[in-house]
C-alpha cells in the first residue's frame, strides 16, 4: 500500500487545470493506497490574502473537492494550518535548504517579477514547506500536474540531504506521478501556456454551463488554416489540448481531420468542447451547490481529517527531532 499526499492552495476555486493535472489522479487512487489531502492554506499566506476572505477561499476549495470525489471515507482530508506538526519541520528542514537553491526555483522567479514589492521569505521557502508536507506523511506517490515537478524534485533533495546528514534512512524520496504517464498542463483559454487562478483564464468546476459556453466561446482562434496539414499555431493547439482530456477519442480525432483538411470551423469545434468540459462539471457543479450549504458536515470532515493527519504528523516529528538530537531532560 503505497501513501499518496497531494494538496491545492486556497486562491480560489478549483479550475480544470487543477482537475485534471491533480485532482483526477488523487481521486483514482483512493481504494488502493493511503491518501492524504489537503488545503494548502499557510502556502496561500504568501501571496498576502486579505483575512476576510481567507476562511471563505479555504471552503471553496474543501467544497469543491469533496463535490470532485474526494472522499472522507477513504482519504484523510485536512488543513494545513490545522497541523502545527508540519510548520516545525518546515522550520527544521529550511536549516538545510539553501539560498541559492532556493533563489533558483521558477516559481520563485516568476512570483517575484509578478509581485516586486511583496518577495517575502515564504516565497523562498514555499519548497521547503511543501517538502514538509510530503515527507512528513512518507509519501510514496504525488499526483500533481507538471508545475510542480520542479518542487518534487527539490522535495527530493531535501529528503536524501536530511538522511545523508543525519546518517540515517529516515525520509523517503518521493515522486511526482500521473499512472506512468507524463504530467500535464492544461493550457488558458486565452493563447497562454497554462491554465491558472490568478491568470483570468481558467474554467471553474463550479462555473455554470452558460458561464462555460461564453468562455469558451471567447477562446482566441484565427481565420483557419490555409495550407493542408499545417502546424497548428500555440492557441489553437490548446484547444485540443482541453479536448483530448475532455472529449472521446473519436471526436478529437474527426477535428483534428478537419483541421489537416482545412475545413474546421471553430465554432462547431467551441460548442462540441464547452458540451464535454460541462459534462465533466456539471455533476460536480450539482455536489457543490449541496455540499457548501452542509456546514456540520464540512466540520466534520476537517476535524477528523486533521485528527488522523496529527496523529501520522506527530509520529514522524517524535523522530525527526530524537534523529536531530533534541532530547528531554
Ligand atoms: P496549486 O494550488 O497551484 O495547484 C494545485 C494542483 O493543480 C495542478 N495544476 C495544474 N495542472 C495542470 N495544468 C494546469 N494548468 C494546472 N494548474 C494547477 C498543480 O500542478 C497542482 O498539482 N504547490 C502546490 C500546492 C501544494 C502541494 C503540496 C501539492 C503545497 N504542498 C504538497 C502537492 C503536495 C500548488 O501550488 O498547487
Amino acid at each position: 500500500m503505497d501513501i499518496v499526499v497531494s494538496g491545492i492552495r486556497s486562491t480560489g476555486n478549483l479550475h480544470l487545470g487543477n482537475y485534471f493535472g491533480a485532482l483526477r489522479n488523487f481521486i483514482r487512487m483512493q481504494d488502493e493506497n493511503t491518501c492524504f489531502f489537503f488545503i494548502a492554506d499557510i502556502h496561500s499566506l504568501t501571496t498576502h490574502p486579505d483575512p476576510k476572505s481567507l476562511h471563505a477561499n479555504v471552503k471553496n476549495v474543501l467544497v469543491d473537492y469533496l463535490a470532485a470525489g474526494i472522499d472522507p471515507e477513504k482519504s484523510i482530508i485536512y488543513l494545513q494550518s490545522d497541523i502545527p506538526e508540519i510548520a516545525e519541520l518546515y522550520l527544521y528542514l529550511n536549516m538545510h535548504a539553501y539560498l541559492g537553491e532556493l533563489a533558483k526555483t521558477t516559481s520563485f522567479k516568476e512570483k517575484a517579477r509578478k509581485q516586486p514589492d511583496n518577495v517575502n521569505a515564504g516565497l523562498l521557502t514555499y519548497p521547503t514547506l511543501m517538502a514538509a508536507d510530503i515527507i512528513i506523511h512518507h509519501a510514496d506517490k504525488v499526483p500533481v500536474g507538471k508545475d510542480q515537478e520542479q518542487h518534487l524534485e527539490m522535495t527530493r533533495r531535501f529528503a536524501r540531504r536530511f538522511n545523508n546528514f543525519y546518517g540515517v534512512e529516515y525520509f523517503k524520496e518521493p515522486v511526482a506521478y500521473n499512472f506512468g504517464q507524463e504530467l500535464i498542463k492544461i493550457p488558458g483559454l486565452d493563447g497562454s501556456g497554462k491554465m491558472g487562478k490568478s491568470e483570468g483564464n481558467a474554467i471553474y468546476l463550479s462555473d455554470a454551463p452558460e458561464v462555460i459556453e461564453k468562455k469558451v466561446k471567447r477562446a482566441l482562434t484565427d481565420s483557419g488554416p490555409k495550407e493542408f496539414n499545417s502546424p497548428k499555431p500555440d492557441y489553437i493547439e490548446n484547444l485540443f489540448t482541453i479536448m483530448r482530456v475532455v472529449s472521446e477519442p473519436e471526436v478529437v480525432h474527426h477535428y483534428e481531420e478537419l483541421w489537416n483538411k482545412c475545413e474546421i470551423r471553430y465554432s462547431d469545434m467551441k460548442k462540441q468542447l464547452a458540451e464535454d468540459i460541462i459534462k465533466v462539471t456539471s455533476p460536480i457543479r450539482e455536489r457543490i451547490l449541496e455540499i457548501e450549504k452542509d456546514d456540520a458536515y464540512l466540520h466534520k470532515v476537517t476535524t477528523e481529517g486533521a485528527e488522523k493527519a496529527r496523529e501520522s504528523a506527530s509520529k514522524t516529528l517524535n523522530e525527526v527531532r530524537e534523529i536531530m538530537g533534541f532530547k528531554p531532560f
